[in-house]
């Protein structure tokens, strides 16, 4: 379940309460997965922790023990409403003043090494925390002009696999080796390697994401009803051809009662017709129990 600010009220808490007792009443017995956005700076969904926005946390001092202080304020944040999944840190390293990323400070700096240290501190203190924290939006955004936001419309990259791997994919190795739970690719395509936006390819799923870089967590969609997708026919069909490249969880995030309901019902027949794999959506699932059974 994800969470925006038009969710958080004066009542949030009890809100979360409801949800949880009426989870408890399922025969499944894990925790659900609670999520929001708590970047920092103006992209947060509670009051509160982390105030700082990535940016200012690159520029200051300490950047390493800023960006500890930030995670470990947004994981006790998140916990205090009963949430257990953070959608943040970003580790995209913009480019230039005004970038996508950079437009409301959401990117942490211009080098892979200062990303690096400060996604590698946040994760690291607010998984600690208990709080599971998801890395975004790989392999990064971090070359997105302001217009290019793929909430809004398609974004095609053309940087080379080169520069993609040895600037924009440096975080996500250290965020992997730290434990990193969950990782969201981007909508956006990366020209100079595929065709397709990252979360609906296999190559940047499987061979580059599981493969090179050895991730073992679950891996959740954008938001699936994103501009970026429009050339992908309807919410349901764009969630079989994400979860058929290699995704465990499809983000329905319109705020829409029925959008989530509908794709489920989808990818359920096309497990019984064979058109999803069983045994990658088996493991897909055991990937998700073992991160829910990790979480309060
Ligand atoms: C929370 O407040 C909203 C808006 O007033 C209300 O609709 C909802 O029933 C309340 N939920 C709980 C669990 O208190
Ligand atoms: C189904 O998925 C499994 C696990 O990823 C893979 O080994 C197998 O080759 C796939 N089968 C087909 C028919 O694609």
């Amino acid at each position: 379940m994800i969470f925006f600010g038009g969710n958080v009220g004066s009542n949030f808490s009890a809100v979360v309460a409801q949800l949880r007792a009426a989870n408890a009443k399922s025969p499944i017995g894990l925790p659900l997965l609670l999520m929001t956005d708590q970047e920092g700076g103006e992209i947060r969904r509670l009051p509160g922790e982390p105030t700082m926005s990535a940016k200012a946390i690159g520029a200051s001092s300490n950047p390493s023990s800023t960006a500890t202080s930030a995670g470990t304020g947004a994981g006790n944040n998140l916990l205090s409403y009963g949430l257990n999944v953070n959608l943040a840190p970003i580790l995209g390293v913009y480019r230039a003043a005004g970038d996508f990323l950079d437009y409301y400070e959401r990117s942490f700096g211009m080098t892979s090494s200062i990303v690096t240290t400060c996604t590698t501190a946040f994760i690291k203190a607010q998984q600690a925390t208990g709080a599971a924290a998801t890395t975004k939006h790989f392999p990064g955004l971090g070359a997105a002009t302001h217009a290019q936001n793929t909430d809004s419309v398609p974004v095609t990259i053309t940087l080379s696999k080169s520069t993609l791997q040895t600037v924009d994919e440096v975080p996500y190795t250290s965020a992997i080796s730290t434990g990193v739970k969950l990782v969201m690719p981007s909508w956006a395509v990366y020209s100079a390697v595929d065709s397709l936006p990252s979360g609906l390819s296999t190559y940047w799923l499987q061979t580059e994401l599981r493969g090179r870089l050895g991730f073992t967590g679950v891996t959740i969609s954008d938001a699936i009803e994103a501009g970026a997708l429009s050339a992908y026919g309807t919410y349901s069909q764009r969630a079989i051809l994400a979860a058929t490249a290699g995704i465990d969880l499809v983000l329905a995030s319109a705020q829409d009662a029925t959008q989530g309901s509908t794709i489920v019902s989808a990818i359920a027949s096309a497990l019984t017709s064979g058109q999803l794999n069983a045994t990658a959506a088996n493991a897909a699932v055991t990937r998700i129990t073992a991160l829910r059974k990790r979480l309060a």
